[in-house]
């Protein structure tokens, strides 16, 4: 490895192509949901070999209710059963584990099993997971645009107080830096409302990987993109 290579500290991906892939092997689409989160696991540990120290990834979106019953239950057993798995691999790996997104609409259990690898994880001091459920990003800052505008109601602040940072401070991601590179795996090439107040100056990658596919060698892939973008920040 040349010594200016760089890691990117954070890494967004969106997950998609779990159904096409199911399709493509005749296999219903949970089946690709539970491929793609046993794939899920390992790119969480190939990232942190790689010495990316926070990855974040878009597992359900505020949208993703609008499909059958059948497949968004088949979601949930498959996230509940993550969540599980994530408890005893966050003690192994020192990974730290936060979720982004709306939680009221979830079921209990889901909430709390949440609440407990968020805790049990906090002062863990290896990679930094964050996995978006009934996340959408325009919901994101309505959430936070409200949470201020009460603020300014009770008038603990003033109009005056509400900068970029201040803003940053109320999103679900708080606390976190911004993605430096932000990939979409399937082909498709679109945000699809992530992160979108996050990575104004993240570069993107977008590879034809269907999510179950997509390896430690695709991950490096996008990292070798990564090196030879020039990142600037509007400056010259
Ligand atoms: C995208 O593929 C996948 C989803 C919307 C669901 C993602 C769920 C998982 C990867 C399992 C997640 C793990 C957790 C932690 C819940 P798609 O269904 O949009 O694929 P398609 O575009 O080929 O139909």
């Amino acid at each position: 490895m040349n010594d200016d290579y760089k890691i990117p500290q954070h890494v967004a991906i969106i997950l998609d192509g779990n159904g096409r892939w199911a399709k493509s092997k005749h296999m219903p689409r949970n089946y690709g949901h539970k491929v793609g989160a046993d794939n899920l696991e390992r790119v969480i540990e190939d990232a942190w070999d790689l010495g990316i120290k926070y990855l974040t990834v878009y597992a359900f979106s505020t949208e993703n209710w609008k499909r059958s019953v059948e497949e968004v239950t088949g979601i949930m057993t498959i996230l509940r059963d993550f969540l599980k798995k994530s408890i005893d691999k966050a003690e192994k790996n020192n990974m730290r584990v936060r979720v982004i997104g709306e939680r009221s609409r979830l079921d209990k259990d889901i909430i709390e099993a949440m609440n407990r690898l968020e805790e049990a994880t906090k002062d863990n001091t290896g990679i930094q997971f964050n996995v978006a459920i009934n996340y959408g990003g325009r919901d994101e800052i309505t959430r936070a645009v409200r949470k201020i505008a009460d603020e300014v109601k009770a008038g603990a602040i003033s109009s005056e107080d509400i900068t970029e940072e201040y803003i940053s401070s109320k999103l679900d991601t708080a606390g976190i830096p911004d993605p430096d590179l932000l990939i979409r795996t399937s082909g498709e090439i679109r945000i699809s409302n992530f992160l979108p107040w996050q990575i104004s100056y993240s570069e993107f990658y977008f590879c034809d990987t269907l999510w179950p596919d997509f390896d430690k060698e695709a991950l490096r892939k996008a990292i070798d993109y990564y090196n030879v973008r020039d990142r600037r920040f509007g400056g010259v």
